[in-house]
C-alpha cells in the first residue's frame, strides 16, 4: 500500500542535482526577449511627467510601455480591480511599477529600467499603523466585529483584568525561486504561459482579461516552484500580464524574472499588525472574557487582506474555550507593498494574540503557563464521550497509550460542545492529550526547573523554555474555493498519468497524491507519471492554499483513479462470471476468480474491448457553511492541532540567542507519506521561529524598504537549526473524512514557532524580579530582547 509509506519526495534527487526545471530552465524558441519594470521612487504622489527617452535609447531595449501606452490598464488584483499593472497618474507605494522595458537580455533590461525620469508631486504618505488610525485610511468603513457572549461585562465582573498591546512584524517570503513568468504566443492569438505561481487558473483569467480573450485562449502550465508559501497566490499576476502584453506586441516568447532586490521591492508579504487585548479571569486563571483589537496593515491594495486579517480573527481563540469574547479588526491602507498570503494566512497573526494573553496571565497568576493554557483548553473529545457513557474508559480511546488523563475536572459545562468564538463547535479538540504526551517527552516539568536553578548561578546568560499548542482551521473560509479536480489516464500499456488542480512547492503534494494513485489502482509508484498542473487538463482549480491541497486534490485524483478502476474491475468480472467486488487490485496485478493478471495485461484487455480509461475526479468539501457578515457558521471541516516545546538562552549583555532545544509533536492524522509531513513540520516551525525572532522589515520614514536583500533581511540559516530537533507525528486518524483519513499540514505547524518567542520571553522573565511583565514585540531581535532585559532589571 503507497498511501501512508515514508517516501522521499518524487523528483527529490532533481533538485539536489540542479536537474529539476523551473521556469527560468524551460529553453525558448529563439528570439526570446526579457522584461523589467521601473519602479516608483517614491511612496505616494502624482505623476507629473514620464521621460522614458534614454530608457527606450538603452543597449537591447525593443519597447517600453507606462500607462500613456494603454487606452485601458490591466488590472493585477486578485479581489477588487484596485491595482493596475503600471501606476496609472498616481503611485501608491516606492516599489510600485511605473513602466515597462522589453530587451533582448535580462540584464539589458534591468539596466534600463534604471534610467527613466519620472518627476512626481509628492503627497503625504501613509506608512505606518498611526498614520492610518490618525488619516482614517482603511478599506472598509469600519472594524469589522465578531462576539460570542458579552466580553465588556465579564470582563468588568470579573476578578482580575490585564490588558496589553502588541506590535507583530510581517515577514518576507524568501522563496528561493523569485517571481518568474514566460509567455509564448500560439497561433491565433492565442497565449502559453510558463509561471511560478500557486494559483494558475487566476493567472489564466487575468491573462484572458488582459489580452481581452476567452480563458481558452490562455493556457497556463506549472511544474513546480521553488517555494510559495502564500506568495504566489496573487503576486505572480504582474509578471504574467506583462509577459502577455509583451508576447502579443511584439510576437515573440517574452519572460520576466524579478531580481531578488525587486522582487522584495515590489511584491507583498506577510501583514504587520497591532494587537490591542483586554481580559478579565479568575483567582484561578480562567479566562473570563476576552477583546482582542487587530490593526492590519494592509499596504497600497487590498489583495487578500480581507481573507487574511477575517483568517486571525478565526485563530483567536487557538486551544482556549472562551465563553465571552469580542474581536474587532481593522484593515488599514497604507502606502506601502500590498500585504499578502503568507503561510497561516493570517492564523499566526491571530493565535500569536491569544497565546500573548495566555503568557501574560500566568504571569499576573504566578502560574506555570502550561498549567494556565491547559485549564483554559477545549473540553477534549474524551470528556465529551465520557460524558455521554458516564464512565472512565472511553478517555483511554483517545488517549495515546499510558497518558495520564488530563488534570482538569469533569464540569457540568462539558455536556454541551464547546463553541469557537465564530460558534463553531470545536468536536475534535485533542490538545489535552497531545500536550500532555509532548509534555512527558520533551520532559518540560523537570527542565522548567532545572532552567530556574540555572538561571540563578547565571548572572549573564538567562535560559528560557515555553509550550505552545496550535489548533488550525482547515479550509478555504471563502467556501466555494472548497473544490477541487484530477484527470487520469491509464495508458494500455498500464502506465498511468496523473494530472491534477494543485500545484508543486516543494510540499510533496504531487508525491502524495499519486501514492493515493498507486494505491486505488495497486501498482507501484514507478507506473504512476507525475505531470505538470494544466489549465486544459483540469480547469477552474482553486489556489493550492490554506493546506488543502492534498485534502482537495488527493479526494479528486482517488475518485477518478476509482471510476476507471471501477470499468476495469467491471469488464474482467463479467469476463471471469465474478461480482465487480471480487476484482482484486494489488502488488501490480488484478486477481478475479482464480485468474491473475499483471496490471498491464489487465488495462490492455480492458483497451482492447473499448472501455474507457480515462477519466475525470470531482471533490467538494461537505459540511462547511459560513456567514462571514454575521461571523457565524463552520468554515472549517476539522482542525489540525500539534504542540511544540521550545529552549533557548539569550545574552543579557548583547541581547544576541539560540534555540538550543525544540521539541514538536504535531498531528496529521493518519499521515499520507510521515516523511513529507516531518518535513513539513520541521520547515514550518522553523519558519515561524524565524517570523517573530529574526525576520525584521524595516520601512525608513520615506517608505523605503530599507531590508530587500538577504544582506539586511536575516532568515534562519541551516545554522539557526535547533541543536536538539525531536520530532514527531501524533498518529491518530482523522475523525473527519479526509483522504486517507489524513490532516493538512503545510501550515498549521507554522504556529509551533510561536514557542520560541514565548521561550525568549521566558528568558528575559528571568532578569527581573518577576513582578513586571516582559511584554516582548515581535520579532524578538537581539536589539528587542536587550531593550526588555533593561526594562526588566530597571524595576
Ligand atoms: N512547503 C514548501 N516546501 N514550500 C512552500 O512554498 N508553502 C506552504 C506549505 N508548505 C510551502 C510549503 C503553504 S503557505 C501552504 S498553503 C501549503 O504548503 C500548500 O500546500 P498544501 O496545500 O499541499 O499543503
Ligand atoms: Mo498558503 S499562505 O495558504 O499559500
Amino acid at each position: 500500500m503507497s498511501m501512508g509509506r515514508a517516501m522521499p519526495h518524487d523528483t527529490a534527487p532533481l533538485h539536489v542535482t540542479g536537474a529539476a526545471r523551473y521556469v527560468d530552465d524551460i529553453p525558448l524558441p529563439a528570439g526570446a526577449l526579457h522584461l523589467a519594470f521601473g519602479l516608483s521612487t517614491i511612496a505616494h504622489g502624482d505623476i507629473l511627467s514620464v521621460d522614458l527617452s534614454a530608457v527606450r535609447a538603452a543597449p537591447g531595449v525593443m519597447m517600453v510601455l507606462s500607462a500613456a501606452d494603454f487606452d485601458e490598464m490591466p488590472d493585477c488584483s486578485p479581489s477588487a480591480h484596485d491595482e493596475p499593472l503600471l501606476a496609472v497618474g498616481r503611485v501608491h507605494y516606492l516599489g510600485q511599477p511605473v513602466f515597462l522595458v522589453v530587451a533582448d537580455s535580462h540584464l539589458a533590461a534591468r539596466k534600463a529600467a534604471r534610467l527613466g525620469r519620472v518627476d512626481y508631486a509628492p503627497l503625504p504618505a501613509i506608512l505606518t499603523v498611526d498614520d492610518a488610525l490618525a488619516a482614517g485610511s482603511r478599506f472598509e468603513a469600519g472594524p469589522v466585529v465578531w462576539a460570542k457572549g458579552d466580553a465588556s461585562a465579564a470582563i468588568a465582573a470579573a476578578a482580575h483584568v490585564i490588558e496589553g498591546e502588541m506590535e507583530v512584524g510581517g515577514q518576507e517570503h524568501f522563496y528561493l525561486e523569485g517571481q518568474i513568468a514566460a509567455a509564448v504566443p500560439q497561433e491565433g492569438g492565442d497565449m502559453l504561459i510558463h509561471s511560478s505561481t500557486q494559483h494558475p487558473t487566476e493567472i489564466q483569467h487575468k491573462v484572458a482579461h488582459a489580452l481581452h480573450i476567452p480563458m481558452h485562449g490562455v493556457r497556463v502550465e506549472v511544474r513546480r516552484m521553488g517555494g510559495g508559501f502564500g506568495g504566489k497566490e496573487s503576486q505572480g499576476n504582474a509578471l504574467a500580464i506583462a509577459c502577455a502584453l509583451a508576447a502579443r506586441a511584439t510576437g515573440r516568447a517574452c519572460k520576466m524574472r524579478y531580481d531578488r532586490d525587486d522582487d522584495m521591492m515590489i511584491t507583498g508579504k506577510r501583514h504587520d499588525l497591532r494587537i490591542r487585548y483586554r481580559a478579565g479571569f479568575d483567582e484561578a486563571g480562567r479566562v473570563a472574557g476576552v477583546e482582542f483589537q487587530h490593526l492590519f496593515r494592509c499596504g497600497w491594495a487590498l489583495d487578500l487582506s480581507i481573507p487574511v486579517a477575517d483568517r486571525a480573527m478565526l485563530h483567536s481563540d487557538n486551544c482556549y474555550h472562551l465563553t465571552d469574547v469580542r474581536l474587532e479588526s481593522y484593515r488599514l491602507r497604507t502606502n506601502t507593498q500590498s500585504a499578502t498570503a503568507f503561510r497561516g494566512f493570517g492564523g499566526p497573526q491571530g493565535m500569536v494574540g491569544i497565546e500573548r494573553v495566555m503568557d501574560h496571565i500566568a504571569h499576573h497568576r504566578g502560574m506555570d503557563p502550561l498549567a494556565l493554557r491547559r485549564l483554559n483548553f477545549y473540553a477534549g473529545m474524551g470528556e465529551t464521550e465520557e460524558v455521554a457513557s458516564r464512565g472512565g474508559q472511553t478517555l483511554n480511546a483517545t488517549t495515546s497509550g499510558g497518558q495520564p488523563p488530563h488534570p482538569r475536572g469533569i464540569s457540568a459545562k462539558m455536556n454541551e460542545v464547546q463553541t469557537t468564538p465564530y460558534h463553531m463547535p470545536v468536536e475534535d479538540f485533542i490538545g489535552h492529550e497531545l500536550v500532555a504526551a509532548l509534555e512527558l517527552s520533551s520532559g518540560y516539568g523537570a527542565r522548567r526547573l532545572a532552567i530556574a536553578a540555572w538561571n540563578k548561578a547565571s548572572p549573564v546568560m538567562k535560559r528560557g523554555i515555553a509550550l505552545t499548542p496550535v489548533k488550525f482551521g482547515i479550509s478555504f473560509t471563502l467556501t466555494h474555493l472548497n473544490q477541487a479536480g484530477a484527470l487520469v489516464h491509464v495508458y494500455q500499456d498500464g502506465s498511468i498519468h496523473l494530472n491534477h488542480g494543485g500545484t508543486e512547492m516543494g510540499q510533496g503534494l504531487f508525491q502524495k497524491v499519486a501514492q493515493v494513485a498507486a494505491g486505488v489502482f495497486g501498482v507501484d509508484m514507478a507506473a504512476v507519471k507525475i505531470t505538470a498542473t494544466d489549465t486544459a487538463k483540469v480547469p477552474n482549480t482553486s489556489a493550492t492554499a490554506a493546506s488543502s491541497g492534498s485534502d482537495l486534490n488527493g479526494m479528486a485524483a482517488q475518485a477518478a483513479c476509482l471510476t476507471i478502476r471501477g470499468r476495469m474491475a467491471e469488464f474482467l468480472a463479467q469476463r471471469h462470471q465474478a461480482q465487480p467486488s471480487d476484482v482484486r487490485f494489488a502488488d501490480g496485478f488484478v486477481r478475479v476468480g482464480g485468474a491473475r493478471y499483471s496490471f498491464a495485461e489487465a488495462a490492455a484487455l480492458v483497451y482492447a474491448a473499448r472501455v474507457s480509461l480515462s477519466a475525470t475526479g470531482f471533490y467538494a468539501t461537505p459540511q462547511i457553511t459560513w456567514d462571514r457578515a454575521k461571523g457565524r457558521g463552520r468554515p472549517f471541516l476539522y482542525f489540525a492541532y500539534g504542540a511544540a516545546v521550545t529552549e533557548v538562552v539569550i545574552d543579557t549583555l548583547t541581547g544576541e540567542n539560540r534555540i538550543l532545544r525544540a521539541d514538536l509533536l504535531h498531528d496529521t492524522g493518519a499521515s499520507l507519506n510521515p516523511a513529507l509531513d516531518i518535513g513539513q513540520v520541521e520547515g514550518a516551525y522553523v519558519q515561524g521561529a524565524g517570523w517573530l525572532t529574526m525576520e525584521e522589515l524595516v520601512w525608513d520614514d520615506k517608505g523605503a524598504l530599507r531590508t530587500h536583500a538577504p544582506s539586511t533581511y536575516k532568515i534562519p540559516a541551516c545554522s539557526d537549526r535547533p541543536p536538539v530537533f525531536n520530532v514527531a507525528l501524533w498518529g491518530q486518524a482523522n475523525r473527519a473524512g479526509t483522504i486517507g483519513k489524513s490532516k493538512a499540514v503545510g501550515e498549521p505547524p507554522f504556529m509551533l514557532g510561536i514557542s520560541a518567542f514565548l521561550a525568549l520571553s521566558d528568558a528575559v522573565a528571568a532578569c527581573g524580579d518577576g513582578t513586571r511583565y516582559v511584554a516582548l514585540d515581535a520579532p524578538a531581535t537581539p536589539e528587542r530582547i536587550l531593550a526588555a532585559v533593561e526594562r526588566q532589571r530597571d524595576v
